[in-house]
């Protein structure tokens, strides 16, 4: 006997599914999306409830261990992070070896592919001890690795991470501080980027994700595995969409030209501009995400101090694709990306570094899938079939 799909390639009976629209790769018990409702739940909870109530690390233990932390498993679990927030010397160094110009997700994603020289012999992913100790080391470097990509693209001095500090304020300071200057981290600067990267911690089966599971599936380690899906949350299309977003804003204001102007070129596709942080490929409705940010959106500039016309101008670009036919048949409503820029921006970050922050937010996911991957015993290497459509056998010249 054999199984289906087997049965299926041996009959001849190949599925061709561009951009997996349709097939499942995986089961998983770790996010469940309805993308008709606009509902997100991560191990079963709603995600505003998330949002509202819990931190990143209680959040990332859920999605990593399936259940919420008890008290003293979170104290343990931030105990541990906080213990390997600090980067090999030498490491350090690898930053200097990169262009001052280069995009921090390229650094990040360099950096995070070169942790992995320094564990080389305790990364087995049959090993649960290594397992466990890649973990905590992906969670407690990689923002350290974000803050030192965004301090080398504006030219300051790497700090050492403070211990004394939770996870997200540490990641403050590491990106705000400056060497011998006192940094107080403004507390709601800190509450509100830990809310955003909430929003971000898993997602299911997005091209990142997916990217991390094939990768893991041929026995890659942790820190490989997830500088590949680093790379793959890099396209515009994906994480950098809200990079793209807060460019896109900009051009418009900085050209004059009118939002409806701007709409109408992107409903007659010019030039192939589309509504960045619009349209998703599961939600064909609010992305309930999106919803939260842009409900907090006024609250946290406010409270920053900060009054910023993009905001006005994105909430006008909604406006008017809410009310167009174009959106309305092909469902398309903003995503995660469209609002959060104009939050990060006035939290201070350079428009380059916002998918870095998505990053920091979607790891516990990517974590956590790698993790559920490599304890399935129905896992096998992830390998898909193409229809050829090349030329038949022919002969080299003179052979
Ligand atoms: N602006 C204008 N038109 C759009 C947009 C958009 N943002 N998104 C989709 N469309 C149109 C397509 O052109 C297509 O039109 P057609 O039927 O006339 O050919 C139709 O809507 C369906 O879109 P697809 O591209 O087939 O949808 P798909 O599921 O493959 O793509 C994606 C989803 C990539 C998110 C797409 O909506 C997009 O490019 N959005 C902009 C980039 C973006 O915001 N990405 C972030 C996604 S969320 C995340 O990764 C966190």
């Amino acid at each position: 006997s054999v199984d289906i799909s087997t049965f299926m390639r041996q009959t001849g009976h190949t599925t061709l599914d561009y951009g997996f629209v349709n097939t499942a790769a995986t089961k998983s018990s770790i996010t469940f999306i309805d993308g008709d409702q606009g509902i997100l739940r991560y191990r079963g909870y709603p995600i505003e409830q998330l949002a509202k109530n819990s931190t990143y690390l209680e959040v990332a233990w859920l999605l990593i261990y399936g259940e919420l932390p008890t008290a003293d498993e979170l104290a343990a679990f931030d105990e541990r992070i906080r213990r390997h927030t600090l980067l090999h010397e030498d490491l350090k160094r690898f930053f200097s070896a990169l262009p001052h110009t280069a995009h921090p997700m390229s650094v990040l994603s360099a950096a995070t592919a070169a942790l992995s020289t320094y564990y080389e012999n305790e990364s087995d992913p049959h090993n649960p001890e290594h397992v466990e100790l890649n973990t905590v080391r992906m969670l407690a470097k990689l923002p350290v690795i974000a803050a030192y990509a965004h301090k080398k693209s504006v030219g300051q001095a790497f700090l050492y991470p403070d211990n004394s500090l939770g996870f997200v304020d540490n990641f403050l300071k590491l990106n705000f501080g400056v060497l011998s200057e006192v940094y107080d981290v403004n507390p709601v600067m800190s509450r509100a980027l830990e809310r955003l990267l909430i929003l971000h911690e898993d997602h299911e089966q997005n091209a990142s994700t997916s990217t991390v599971r094939l990768v893991g599936s041929t026995g890659a380690n942790q820190f490989s595995s997830i500088s590949a899906g680093i790379n793959a949350l890099y396209g515009p299309l994906h994480g950098g969409a809200n990079e793209a977003v807060l460019d896109m804003l900009g051009r418009i204001r900085d050209s004059g030209e009118s939002v409806e102007r701007f709409v109408e070129r992107v409903k007659n596709k010019e030039d192939g501009v589309k509504l960045m942080g619009f349209g998703h490929r599961v939600y064909k409705n609010y992305d309930p995400r999106a919803k939260l940010v842009k409900e907090s959106a006024d609250e946290v500039l406010e409270a920053l101090g900060v009054s910023d016309p993009l905001l006005d101008l994105a909430k006008e670009l909604e406006d008017i694709a809410l009310n167009d036919d174009y959106f309305k048949e092909r469902r398309l409503y903003p995503n995660v990306d469209f609002y959060t820029g104009v939050i990060y921006k006035a939290m201070g970050f350079p428009t380059r570094m916002f998918t870095v922050l998505f990053a920091i937010g979607r790891l516990p996911g990517w974590l956590a899938h790698w993790r559920e991957m490599q304890g399935d015993p129905q896992t096998k290497i992830g390998r898909p079939q193409q229809l050829y459509t090349g030329a038949t056998e022919r002969q080299y010249p003179g052979a």
